[in-house]
């Protein structure tokens, strides 16, 4: 696996596979690696010829008062993980290489940006996630990019840009990877101490309980979200949002039929942490 860290040496790789008639998969991460990341690496080394894995914490996507320089790092663990699973490249620039003195664009995507962690961050979240994803698209040219069902909103904005852009590129959508108790994997669950990890189990139950509840055949909306509301109230975690929505256009759902997000947002101890399931229309 080679270590790339500036944009000219990536062209020329992605450039040398193309005339090869290689196809290449891109998979963006911000390291500090567990399973969910190395599902997204596996898919993409299963389907391309050129994997790359993108490693940038990318600043422009943390707010001031958000774990930008807490954030884990851990490179070199990184560089033997996802040798392991057979990537070709591991793409790590330094933040001048993408964010140059005299950098000035944005990209900003409206409408679905307004809700869930657009309003709970800021919008400022979504115009950097828009904003880095396109720019590594430019950079690495991808056939395909694998993106996490984890964070659901952000492959609904990535799919925008790259509609409204005109972008070259599949964006293929991978399911959750969780914990042996549920827990979706994160980066961020190191910040959990034990008491705060038994805590934060209550975010899975609380989707669960509530995809009962729609199994059952219940479509009002507010049934279905007290019954996650009681199994976090049960485990003391106070949402930030703990919603319904369209899975395409993130309205509001009230009755569910067709399918939707429940999604959740929640500080459990040191962290904030962000879990979904899609609960079906046609059940
Ligand atoms: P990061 O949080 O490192 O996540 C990288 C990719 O892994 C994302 O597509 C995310 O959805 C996926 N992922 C994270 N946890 C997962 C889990 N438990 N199961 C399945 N997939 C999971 O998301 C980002 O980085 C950044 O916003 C990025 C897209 C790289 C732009 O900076």
């Amino acid at each position: 696996m080679r270590i790339i860290g500036t944009i000219d040496e990536m062209r020329a790789a992605v450039r040398t596979a193309r005339a090869a008639g290689q196809t290449v998969g891109l998979v963006p991460t911000m390291g500090a690696f567990h399973e969910g990341h190395l599902s997204l690496m596996r898919r993409a080394r299963a389907a391309s010829d050129l994997v790359v894995v993108s490693l940038f914490v990318n600043p422009t996507q943390f707010g001031q008062n958000e774990d930008l320089s807490s954030y884990p790092r851990d490179e070199a663990r990184d560089a033997a993980l996802a040798e392991n699973e057979g990537v070709d490249i591991l793409f790590a620039p330094e933040a001048a290489e993408i964010y140059p003195d005299g950098f000035a664009t944005s990209i900003h995507v409206s409408g679905i940006t307004d809700v869930l962690d657009g309003a709970s961050r800021g919008a400022f979240h979504f115009d950097g996630v828009a904003t880095v994803v396109t720019k590594l698209f430019g950079i690495v040219a991808p056939d395909v990019a694998y993106f996490g069902q984890k964070d659901a909103q952000q492959i609904l904005v990535v799919r925008r840009v790259v509609a409204d852009l005109n972008l070259e590129v599949r964006i293929e959508a991978c399911p959750i990877v969780r914990e042996a108790d549920g827990l979706a994997m994160s980066s961020r669950n190191v910040y959990l101490d034990p008491a705060a990890r038994q805590q934060a189990t209550a975010l899975n139950r609380a989707l669960d309980a509530a995809a009962a509840v729609r199994g059952s055949g219940e479509r009002d909306g507010e049934r279905i979200l007290d019954a996650a509301r009681r199994v976090l109230a049960d485990a003391d975690i106070t949402p930030e949002y703990l919603e319904l929505r369209d899975v395409l256009t993130l309205n509001t759902v009230t009755r569910v039929e067709s399918d939707a997000l429940l999604a959740v947002a929640a500080r459990v101890g040191a962290a904030r942490l962000i879990d979904n399931h899609i609960l079906k229309g046609d059940v």
